[in-house]
Formats: structure tokens, C-alpha cells, sequence
């Protein structure tokens, strides 16, 4: 093992959707092998926004179940649930006698998910990228595997570390960088290629599930929306037009082809010629993944006991890394 060591988060505030597991869950398992990697279901994070409980813990055993069919293993990675390792919130608080007000204004995901009515969003939406920053720093994370969209999180999680280090004269916080993977780093909505698929979005047909049907795959992609002309004919044609741009993504990381070898193949042919192969190429992903989700989440017991276990390897480093904070802060003696 390298002393690299990865960290990342995935919310189950939501069924994980294909966004996810080409911007997040494939560089999981990529990287499982070289590095050291720490993967936490942050359901600290999914109640900024309101949640049924027992969905909220129904979800979190399905992210593992996911994380488990994908070939995340659990004996050489840690995976655990973030409310069982309470060293986290202790982080954040402390963390959040660094960070700025002025840092935290200008995160673009509070303004997106908060809307217009600001005043009325919790404090805990607002303040989630100190419990995030909490998270990486917790474990001295080098890198960072997340879709695009929270960069800016892990940029502000840098600059926490680093004032934190410069206030305290010490280097205890190690930076962390992010691993973004190019070609999946954003996977869009399939109603609208200007939104990213998201779990919290209201339409069903804007994203595919990991667990959903061979029927649904091909429903949702038929419906996909696109406009009605061929399919582009060179790489500046295809970004230019949004929805077809993403759905060409989609492909090509299902099928880890190059993106000029699939339009040169689906040159000016019809997009429904194209969407036909394109479910098919989803379906080759996520049909295998959910057959053993499903057999996975028929046993509560054994999911529950791997998320255990990982909290007990977790809290072996966080307990050891916030004992010396504290001493470095003045809570404990030196
Ligand atoms: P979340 O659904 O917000 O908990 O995100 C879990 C992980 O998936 C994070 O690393 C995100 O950056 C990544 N992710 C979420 N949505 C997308 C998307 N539409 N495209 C690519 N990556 C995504
Ligand atoms: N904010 C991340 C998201 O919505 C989830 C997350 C929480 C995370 N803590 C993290 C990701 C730590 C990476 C590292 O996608």
C-alpha cells in the first residue's frame, strides 16, 4: 500500500444514479488497489434536507449494497456509515472556528439548493461543506475521488487546512486533492442537459437508477430528451448540442470508448438508432450491479455488520487523529 490515502462521500439521500457511479463509484473501485481508501455514507450530510427516517436507513444500507455489487471490497477498503463515527461532528465543529463566513458565501451549492428562499434553508445546509472539509481532514485524505460538481467543496476543505495549519503554526492538516475522472465528471440530466442528474431531482425519467429494469433503461433513454436532428458529425458539433453531447458521454463511459471513435461511428445516422445502442450499453453496466444489489439488501443483518465493522477500523484513525488535535488546540495536555 502507497501511503496515498482516498476518502470520499456519497449521501443517501437518494437511490444512487448513474451519474454517480460514472463521476464517483468507478474511481472508487479504479483506485482500490493502489491507495488506501476510506468510504463513508454521509447521513449526517442527507438530513440538510428533510428525510424519512426509516427511508433514510433503508437508503443507507442501499448505497452499500451498491458500493458492494460495483467491487468495492470491504476488507481492503473502509466503509462505513458517518453517524457511527462521531469524531466527524467533533471535526466540524472545531473547523468551523476556521472557515469564513465569506468563504462559505460563496459556495454555489447552498445557493442552488437553498433557492430563493434563503432565510428559510437550515443552518445545516449551509454549513455542510465544514462538516465535508471534517470528513477528508479527519482521516489526513491526500485525494479526493468526487464528480466535478464539488470541487468547490474540496477547494474550501484546502483552504480550512490550510488556515487552520497557519493559526496553529503546525502542519497537522495534510491538503487534499481531488481525483476527478474527465470523461464522467458530469453526467447531466436526461430531461435537461444544462441541470446534472441528481437524486433530488422531481422527475424520475431525468436519471437512471442503478437498480432500475432492463425496461425502465430502455423507457428512459426512448424518452431522453434531444433535438430532432442526425447525430453530430464531428466533436465541436456534439458539444454544441447539449442533451446528445451528454448522452454521447453516457455512452462512452459505459463502453470506455473514445468519444471521436463513437461519433464517427453514429455519423449522421438517426438518434434513435443511437439510443437503441445506447440503452443497450447502459443495461451491459447496470444490470449485473443490480441483480447482486438486490440479493445484497435481501440480508439486513450482514449489511449492517460490515457497516459496523468499518466503523470500528474508522474510528481506530479518527479517535487517534482528533486526540492529537485536541492536544494541538489546547483541549488536552501536550
Ligand atoms: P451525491 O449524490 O451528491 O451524494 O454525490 C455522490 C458522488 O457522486 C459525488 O462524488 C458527486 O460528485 C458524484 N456525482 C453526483 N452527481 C453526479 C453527476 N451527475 N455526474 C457525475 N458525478 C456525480
Ligand atoms: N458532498 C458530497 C456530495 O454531495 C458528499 C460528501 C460528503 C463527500 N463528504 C464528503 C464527498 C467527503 C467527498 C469527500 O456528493
Amino acid at each position: 500500500m502507497s501511503n496515498k490515502i482516498i476518502f470520499s462521500g456519497v449521501q443517501p439521500s437518494g437511490e444512487i444514479h448513474l451519474g454517480n457511479y460514472l463521476g464517483a463509484i468507478t474511481q472508487f473501485v479504479k483506485n482500490q488497489d493502489s491507495y488506501s481508501s476510506i468510504f463513508s455514507i454521509v447521513d449526517l450530510h442527507a438530513i440538510t434536507l428533510p428525510q424519512d427516517p426509516d427511508l433514510l436507513l433503508q437508503r443507507s444500507r442501499e448505497v452499500l449494497a451498491i458500493f458492494l455489487a460495483s467491487g468495492l471490497s470491504h476488507t481492503k477498503n473502509i466503509i462505513f456509515k458517518q453517524s457511527e463515527v462521531p469524531e466527524h461532528t467533533q471535526l466540524s465543529w472545531i473547523l468551523s472556528c476556521t472557515a469564513r463566513i465569506g468563504w462559505l458565501n460563496r459556495m454555489t451549492q447552498f445557493k442552488d439548493k437553498a433557492g430563493k428562499n434563503r432565510e428559510n434553508a437550515s443552518v445545516g445546509l449551509y454549513t455542510y461543506p465544514i462538516l465535508m472539509a471534517a470528513d477528508i481532514l479527519l482521516y489526513k485524505a491526500t485525494h479526493v475521488p468526487v464528480g466535478d460538481d464539488q470541487k468547490q467543496h474540496l477547494e474550501l476543505a484546502r483552504d480550512i487546512a490550510h488556515k487552520f495549519n497557519t493559526d496553529y503554526k503546525s502542519n497537522f492538516f495534510i491538503l487534499p486533492e481531488p481525483l476527478i475522472n474527465k470523461s464522467s465528471m458530469r453526467i447531466m440530466s436526461l430531461r435537461d442537459g444544462s441541470k446534472k442528474m441528481s437524486k433530488s431531482d422531481i422527475s424520475d425519467y431525468s436519471r437512471v437508477l442503478m437498480t432500475d429494469s432492463n425496461d425502465e433503461i430502455h423507457k428512459k433513454i426512448k424518452k431522453a430528451k434531444t433535438d430532432s436532428m442526425k447525430m453530430p458529425d464531428s466533436l465541436e458539433e456534439a458539444e454544441s448540442r447539449l442533451e446528445i453531447n451528454n448522452l454521447l458521454n453516457i455512452y462512452c463511459a459505459c463502453r470506455n470508448q473514445d468519444k471521436k471513435t463513437t461519433i464517427a461511428s453514429y455519423a449522421s445516422k438517426e438518434i434513435s438508432v443511437f439510443k437503441k445502442d445506447l440503452a443497450e450499453s447502459i443495461i451491459s453496466v447496470v444490470e449485473p450491479i443490480s441483480m447482486e444489489t438486490n440479493k445484497l439488501l435481501d440480508d439486513h443483518n450482514y449489511l449492517d455488520k460490515v457497516l459496523s465493522e468499518g466503523a470500528l477500523n474508522a474510528r481506530k484513525i479518527s479517535r487517534k487523529n482528533l486526540s492529537e488535535l485536541y492536544a494541538l488546540i489546547g483541549m488536552i495536555k501536550r
